[in-house]
């Protein structure tokens, strides 16, 4: 086969790996079903491919048989992608010529009792990805140039953390803060535990800092008013407060640090309403200030205004903390007065655990009450205040009288926060919080590259995590900026401007604004800000828009693959359903490849296609599979709230919800078709949605377009 003017040589390379496939699926045979595939001139097995005999004999093979496509049959992508693809390289191949098969994770380790159908999906496997290959085509990563500055927005202790740990660096900082002063939340905490070391002398230290160092630019009463650009380049265009004076910056990297605020909790408990009811931080004030009469019986209630049923259904992590410190200062002020703390659970992580047993050393007292029948405080007509709580643990109301009553409140996302996110474009989570790209891969990355988030801004946590968060923004912000280049992945959107009609539904759809309408209408794809997702080509109802690598072309080819050779599906018992599983490389690949480590099995009937998105999946692979004879089509992607690229597996489920509305009419019972979610830890879940995907299809039948004048 040709296509232009190359000829296609296909190298298929399969893998013992040691027992670990070799036991299970015959891989000689897999081997030499290879070599009868269109444009495969030579397929080798070998012990373990990966090992440096391996990686030479594949490198050997290329030179040989000028090969200019290879197929490794192996394991997970996950690992050993990068490990291949150098091989290729070093052997003068472009990297994107090179397919990957796991039949490792995904076969001999999922089927491992069914070595039959084990080699004949391995098999399956290998022709869906030589299928493929004949499309792949050789990639340019774009090199990108960094400016080695950073913008800081938000001048508490996480913002000036990083600015200093930057600055220190050699790198140019621009710390923007909104206030006047520099210090956020920390100018009106007091006394930070573990220590008790004075907040205002941290302040000092760092507001010293920050000001002595001429690397720092401090814009001080400023907002951030519009960003353009990307990793490397961002335009920055800056705001006094309460004036029209703007000022353009051009920065590399951008941390966000704009910290948090404490809910107030007006209309609960009394608070401003009686002037004895106050909430931690207030209290802290007090403390600090000393304007306080000592109090003789103090109530604190926990979790107001957090972990509701609805709205605020976070836990603010914190607070408990922040009561037994609190109560312990009280005490230590005022050793007769009483404490009372009522909690709905209590949370001390870590060396807190301490506190807590010195406040039962110190007699405070804890008393636990239920979500349902919430604490009432009623005030006295001499100013006193009156606690009626129903006390889980005695089963009895009981009624506490208190001079003082402190309300631990969660910290919640401020307005500028909100503000903030659309202008970096940079998305917030379920709680308001800014969501990082991954909790345990990049904690303290955006999706966007070059965007960091650190502190409050992200979550509830304390001084010493903040101060830390910073630290790890600062060291991952350095990366690109100490480099000066990157290159950039090569899997892109592309657009083919003779087919597209200018409907700028890709537009519309791009969450990373790398899509804009240019002056003729058609679309211009802002190569930095792609990430890659494919949901703007799954969109695109003409296909004008694809993904590069991950094409319409190369992946219908897979799907036609897998069909091809295959009889029509019987009616009778021995009916096996064939599944066709479209999976994103990130969580719910991820769930299969733990599925086959822990080797959790599940029927041999599934096909799995990567994709690198849920989102990616278009309305064209779903109905070639069908048209093809899959007997059930399984689109898996993240946990939603979870996706790689904000929302591609939201969009996926609507697709999925109109599909499942057009299938009747061509004769297919929607319920062949599903989406499903699971995160890179969950194959047991995964395994399970298999099974139960693979049962339902039994029950259903072979899919009626293989049949002849069948219908569901
Ligand atoms: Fe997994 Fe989008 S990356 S569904």
């Amino acid at each position: 086969m040709e296509t232009g003017k190359e000829e296609i040589r296909i190298g298929v390379f399969v893998c013992h790996c040691g027992f670990n496939i070799g036991s299970v699926v015959d891989v000689p045979a897999v081997m030499e079903y290879a070599k009868t595939l269109p444009n495969v001139v030579c397929a080798e097995e070998d012990l373990y491919m990966c090992s440096s005999a391996g990686l030479n004999l594949i490198k050997e093979c290329i030179k040989k048989y000028k090969l200019n496509r290879v197929v490794v049959a192996s394991c997970t992508p996950a690992t050993h992608e990068p490990v291949f693809r150098n091989a290729c390289e070093e052997a003068g191949l472009n990297k994107y010529l090179f397919e990957m098969v796991n039949i490792r994770e995904h076969c001999s380790w999922v089927h491992m009792h069914h070595p039959k159908e084990a080699t004949e999906k391995a098999k399956d496997l290998v022709r869906m990805a030589v299928a493929k290959a004949n499309f792949l085509e050789p990639q340019i990563e774009p090199e990108l140039e960094i400016n080695p500055s950073a913008l800081v927005i938000g001048g508490g202790i996480a913002g000036m953390t990083v600015a200093m740990s930057l600055a220190r660096q050699g790198f140019n900082v621009h710390l923007v803060e909104k206030e006047a002063k520099l210090g956020g939340m920390l100018r009106y905490l007091y006394k930070l535990q573990p220590t008790e070391r004075d907040a205002s002398e941290i302040l000092h230290e760092a507001i010293t800092a920050v000001k002595a160092n001429s690397n720092i630019h401090l814009h001080t009463s400023t907002i951030v008013q519009e960003v353009k650009g990307f990793i490397g380049n961002f335009d920055v265009t800056l705001q006094k407060k309460g004036s029209n004076e703007h000022e353009q910056i051009n920065v590399g990297t951008i941390i966000v640090a704009t910290g948090a605020e404490d809910f107030k909790p007006v209309g609960m408990y009394g608070y401003e309403e009686n002037e004895n009811v106050v909430t931690q931080l207030e209290l802290e004030q007090l403390l600090e200030r000393g304007e306080f009469k000592k109090p003789k019986r103090v109530v604190m209630i926990q979790c107001v205004g957090a972990r509701e049923k609805t709205g605020r259904t976070y836990c603010s992590r914190i607070c408990c903390m922040v009561a037994l410190n609190n109560a312990l200062l009280l005490k230590k002020l005022c050793p007769d007065v009483e404490i009372n703390i009522l909690f709905r659970d209590l949370q001390t992580y870590g060396e807190y655990e301490d506190f807590y047993r010195e406040a039962r050393a110190k007699f405070i007292n804890f008393i636990r009450y239920d979500q349902d029948k919430p604490p009432k405080v009623t005030s006295r007509s001499d100013g006193k205040l009156t606690v009626t709580v129903y006390d889980a643990y005695l089963d009895a109301v009981i009624e506490i009288d208190s001079d003082l009553i402190v309300l631990s409140t969660p910290l919640i996302q401020h307005e500028d926060g909100r503000k903030l996110s659309p202008i970096l474009k940079v998305p917030l989570g379920a709680d308001g919080f800014f969501f990082e790209a991954h909790p345990k891969l990049r904690p303290v990355d955006f999706t966007s590259e070059g965007i960091y988030v650190c502190g409050t801004a992200h979550g509830p946590k304390n001084v010493n995590e903040s101060i830390a968060q910073a630290c790890a923004a600062a060291s991952r912000a350095a990366i690109p900026m100490a480099t000066k280049r990157i290159k950039a992945e090569a899997v892109k959107a592309s657009v083919d401007e003779d087919i597209c009609v200018t409907c700028d539904a890709c537009v519309v759809s791009c969450i990373f604004n790398a899509i804009e309408a240019s002056s003729f209408g058609l679309p211009n794809i802002i190569e930095a800000n792609c990430k890659g997702c494919g949901v703007c080509a799954a969109e695109c109802s003409m296909g004008a828009m694809q993904l590069i690598h991950f094409t319409d072309k190369q992946i219908v080819a897979a799907i036609e693959a897998l069909f091809k050779p295959k009889k029509l599906a019987g009616l009778g018992d021995s009916f096996e359903p064939i599944i066709l599983c479209f999976a994103c490389q990130w969580c719910s690949y991820g769930a299969a490849d733990l599925a086959g480590i822990s080797r959790i099995q599940y029927p041999p009937n599934v096909r799995i296609l990567r994709v690198p998105c849920s989102g990616r999946v278009d309305v064209l692979h779903v109905l070639k599979a069908f048209q093809n004879g899959a007997d059930g089509v399984i689109i898996t992607g993240c946990l939603i709230g979870d996706c790689h690229y904000i929302d591609g597996n939201v969009k996926a489920e609507s697709r999925v919800e109109v599909m499942k509305k057009s299938l009747p009419a061509l004769g297919i019972n929607p319920e062949r078709l599903e989406i499903g979610y699971a995160s890179s830890s969950e194959g047991q879940k995964f395994a399970t949605m298999m099974t139960n995907f693979v049962e339902k299809i039994r029950k259903l039948g072979p899919n009626p377009l293989r049949v002849e004048g069948g219908g569901d």
